[in-house]
Formats: C-alpha cells, structure tokens, sequence
C-alpha cells in the first residue's frame, strides 16, 4: 500500500519516526513535507496531501499537527476524502472499517509513541465492512 504523510512544525519532530513505522508494517511512504520546524500554516500541508491522495487511487494519507484538528477539518473540505481524527486503536479501526477513511490524522501533542504504532497498526490491517457502511459513507458527500 502506498501512504503519503505530511505535518506541520508542531509534529515534525516525529515524523520520521512516523514513518520507519509505516516502511516496518511493509508499506511505501511519500513525505510531503513540513521539512523543517520552522513555523507553517498547516492547511498548506493538509491540501497538498489530499490532493495527492486523490489523484492516486487506493493510496491512504497521514496527516499530523498539534491536535490533528486543523489537518482533518482542512483535508475534509476535499470532496473524495475522508480524513479521520484518531486517539487510540480502536477509532482507527472504526475510521477504516464503517467510515473508510483514507486519510488517518492524529495530534503530536495529544497521542505517544507507543499509541501511534498501534494506531498506524490497526489501521492498516483493517478494511472496509462495507454493507450496510457503505450507503452511509456514500450519504457522507454533499
Ligand atoms: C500549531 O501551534 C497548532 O495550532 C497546530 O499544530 C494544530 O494543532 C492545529 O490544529
């Protein structure tokens, strides 16, 4: 599975952690920056990652900020993505299997280490239930 990852200053400082996570769970991981930790306006990062989420079918996007707030609130105003604000496994596996969610988003001041991997982890272990899920995720775009 191929995942883009973008954050801003606040989560720059992990995301190269991050990212050793998702390459050990056997993934590819495209980094669209922040690249340093000098300040950003973290829905510049959250466009671009959805943009490039969207035009690569089947790829999945991580987006990480402070809270993660700012990163799921920008990249939802994009039709065709489903970004999910995650604390823990269990809203991980939630997001990917009744919403589909294709762009996970969590906060660097709010989740640790430990529960990032097992975040990054659940979910992409999990699937779509599809089924009954599916009519409601399609009632999701306006
Ligand atoms: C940056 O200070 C902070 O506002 C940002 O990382 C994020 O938490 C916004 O939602």
């Amino acid at each position: 599975m191929k995942y883009y990852i973008a954050t801003d200053h606040a989560a720059f400082g992990i995301k190269e952690r991050v990212k050793d996570i998702i390459r050990s769970l056997g993934h590819e991981i495209i980094d669209l920056g922040t690249n340093s930790p000098d300040r950003v306006d973290y829905p510049d990062f959250a466009h671009k990652l959805s943009n490039a989420v969207l035009a690569d079918e089947g790829s999945f996007g991580i987006l990480i900020c402070g809270t993660g707030i700012g990163m799921s609130l920008a990249a939802n105003k994009h039709k065709g993505i489903r970004a999910a604000l995650c604390h823990d496994a269990y809203t991980a596996q939630m997001a990917r299997a009744h919403n589909d969610a294709n762009v996970l988003c969590f906060g660097e001041r709010v989740v640790g280490l430990g529960v990032i991997e097992s975040i990054c982890k659940t979910w992409s272990k999990t699937s779509f239930e599809g089924g009954r899920h599916a009519n409601r995720v399609a009632k999701i775009e306006i």
